[in-house]
């Protein structure tokens, strides 16, 4: 799609229920009606970064910090294959502790269990990327969180939206399957910017792409700012999917978190993931990202159990295989 027809569309409230319509067709032609699930690890909180709308940001003195030993990880992995993910993420802050040689190290523990591996890590440089990459990670993701270069200098203290766009060439370059995204209702952020993160997720050639609304957590400096609406971001999200056909698009936890249906929702609107979470009960709630986070105080099994049991039913399967990009 040209810039101008993505706008007309974003600004348009009468095409929604099209919009949705199509995604959901096109979705169902290029990638089929299976579910990908992707375990997710929270495994440490610790960041360096002061991203203006995140929970946890290094200033934000109210949040306990946690990291999970290397052990824990990999026994939470286990568990993970053992409920059926055939996919695990690791996620955390930019949390220096975690050096190449230990990510590698639990990078190549948890590749013996015969699982596709996802980063989500932060930035990085070339030679970490290459390393992680060697010791087996197959996924990546980066979301660049908006394409508007005064917004994400705003957003981002200390930050460099070139950095930002090196990392994911980088990361395709490696081949890694890539994952990026944006976040949809930041403060001043337009439907022109929207439709240039749009353009630029085609450009990448991106391989997974996770939109979510901006939800104010409290203790930071967006805390009196409005939420993103959840609708807007189910349009970026289908027309993401009109735009890149054949990528996995999750489901995100933050939609739920705005609509009680949100998964589901988006589901139905062009989404082929869902992303449970596999943290221990007692890590959850510290990783609050955004507040209202879902399923804080479920266990793994739990998450597993009720997300199968959603996705039957609206009709759809759980897919048994790795769940890469289908070319
Ligand atoms: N609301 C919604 N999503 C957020 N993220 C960070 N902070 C918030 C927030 N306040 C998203 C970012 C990041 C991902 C892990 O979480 O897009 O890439
Ligand atoms: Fe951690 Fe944003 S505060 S990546």
């Amino acid at each position: 799609m040209k810039k101008q027809e993505i706008i007309d569309i974003l600004s348009d409230s009468t095409k929604n229920d099209w919009l949705f319509k199509k995604a959901d067709s096109v979705r169902h032609n290029f990638v089929g009606d299976e579910v990908h699930l992707r375990g997710l690890i929270e495994f440490s909180n610790i960041c360096k970064r002061q991203c203006k709308y995140c929970g946890l940001r290094s200033s934000n003195k109210e949040v306990e910090r946690y990291r999970l030993l290397e052990d824990e990880i990999f026994s939470l992995a286990k568990n993970g294959v053992q409920l059926g993910y055939r996919t695990i993420v690791l996620q955390s802050g930019e949390d220096d502790y975690f050096d190449t040689d230990k990510m590698c190290r639990i990078i190549s523990k948890i590749k013996t269990l015969d699982v596709a591996l996802t980063l989500s890590i932060g930035e990085k440089t070339f030679d970490e990327y290459k390393a992680f990459k060697k010791a087996g990670a197959n996924r990546y993701l980066l979301r660049i969180e908006t394409t508007d270069k005064n917004l994400y200098a705003d957003m981002h203290p200390n930050a460099k939206i070139e950095n930002r766009f090196n990392c994911l060439y980088d990361l395709k370059s490696l081949g890694y399957e890539t994952g990026t995204g944006c976040l949809v209702g930041l403060p001043n952020q337009t439907v022109e910017s929207l439709a240039e993160d749009i353009l630029f997720f085609k450009d990448l050639d991106a391989d997974m792409v996770g939109i979510g609304p901006f939800i104010p957590h409290e203790h930071t400096p967006l805390k009196n700012t409005d939420k993103g609406d959840f609708w807007l971001a189910l349009k970026v999200m289908s027309l993401t999917r009109l735009n890149l056909p054949n990528i996995n698009i999750p489901a995100t936890t933050a939609m739920e978190t705005l609509n009680p249906n949100g998964r589901i929702i988006a589901l139905n609107s062009g989404a082929n993931v869902v992303m449970p979470n596999l943290t221990s009960t007692e890590y959850r709630a510290k990783y609050e990202i955004y507040p209202g986070k879902i399923c804080i105080n479920d266990q793994p099994e739990k998450c597993r159990s009720c997300i199968e049991a959603k996705i039957k039913s609206i009709g759809r399967t759980i897919s048994k295989d790795y769940g890469f990009r289908k070319r």
